[in-house]
């Protein structure tokens, strides 16, 4: 089979034909992980896979992570089923973040699979924190490149209260916890340096007064997201998309707005795989 690429966006992304997501052999999963590193995010349409099989491909990259605070699926506790009811207007990651970057070792790599799309809204962002280190200023690059900062998980609340279909898990712990991360790492895989803070967990930089750490990341956030960075993605069902967490952020789209994108379920279902400790 040909594999036929077709880049999202001048900055990363890309939309991937002809290969067989259900083959989990050492040689197609070479496929997948190169494609996988070049582009930061690839999409795969029209892939009816199961549970077992998209446990399969993930296994693949690595240990199967289990969210501290999200409930997983009846038997498969490392499937974390993202709901937006009709009626929400909220969603799961609606917000700039990189998961749980709050962990002592953050995910490396999510596969998440739609199962039911609005007819329009709910697009997911992502942006492109290699070039985000590469454009950014001089003199902020001067400042943070050899600091810490702290990210935070937030708390059992964010996760659950403000979505209805959202399900803790029993073991439920309520609090936050925090820990340290270089601002600039080094992708383990590729040697390349990437930005990695992040609008959603990222609160302080270590060694700096609050006042300056916040003006900092402010500058930092605010150039994270320009536009030039970014790919956008329009879901249809059964779509499988693989997005290298490491190097990238993104934004789910939660624009349910009356008359337009409001009144329709969106379902994905997540797995997470464990990535390594940041350097
Ligand atoms: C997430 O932030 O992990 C979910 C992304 C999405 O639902 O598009």
């Amino acid at each position: 089979m040909n594999i036929e690429i077709k880049l999202l966006s001048g900055a990363l992304g890309a939309e991937i034909k002809g290969i067989d997501l259900t083959d989990v052999s050492d040689e197609n999963f070479k496929k997948v992980n190169d494609l996988l590193l070049e582009h930061k995010v690839i999409f795969f349409r029209d892939q009816p896979i199961t549970k077992d099989q998209q446990v399969a491909l993930a296994e693949k990259f690595g240990p199967l992570e289990t969210h501290a605070y999200v409930k997983g699926l009846e038997g498969y506790p490392e499937i974390v089923r993202i709901v937006k009811g009709k009626e929400e207007k909220n969603q799961w990651g609606e917000n700039w973040h990189s998961d749980v970057s709050y962990n002592v070792k953050p995910t490396k790599a999510v596969i998440l699979r739609s199962l039911k799309i609005p007819p329009v809204g709910g697009d997911t962002c992502f942006s492109n924190m290699e070039l985000a280190w590469e454009t950014l200023d001089p003199k902020i690059q001067d400042k943070i490149k050899n600091k810490k900062a702290i990210h935070s998980s937030l708390g059992a609340e964010f996760f659950i209260d403000n979505y209805k279909y959202m399900e803790g898990n029993e073991k439920r712990n309520y609090d936050s916890y925090s820990n340290e991360h270089p601002i600039v790492r080094t992708h383990p895989e590729t040697g390349k340096k990437i930005l990695y803070v992040n609008w959603t967990y990222t609160k302080q930089i270590i060694g700096m007064d609050k006042q300056e750490s916040d003006q900092i990341l402010k500058e930092i956030f605010e150039h994270q997201a320009r536009l030039d960075l970014t790919c956008r993605f329009s879901w249809t069902e059964n779509t499988v998309a693989i997005w290298d967490n490491r190097s990238v952020i993104h934004y789910a789209i939660a624009d349910f707005f009356p008359g337009r994108g409001l009144g329709y379920e969106r379902i994905m279902d997540r797995i997470a795989i464990e990535g390594d400790h940041p350097q």
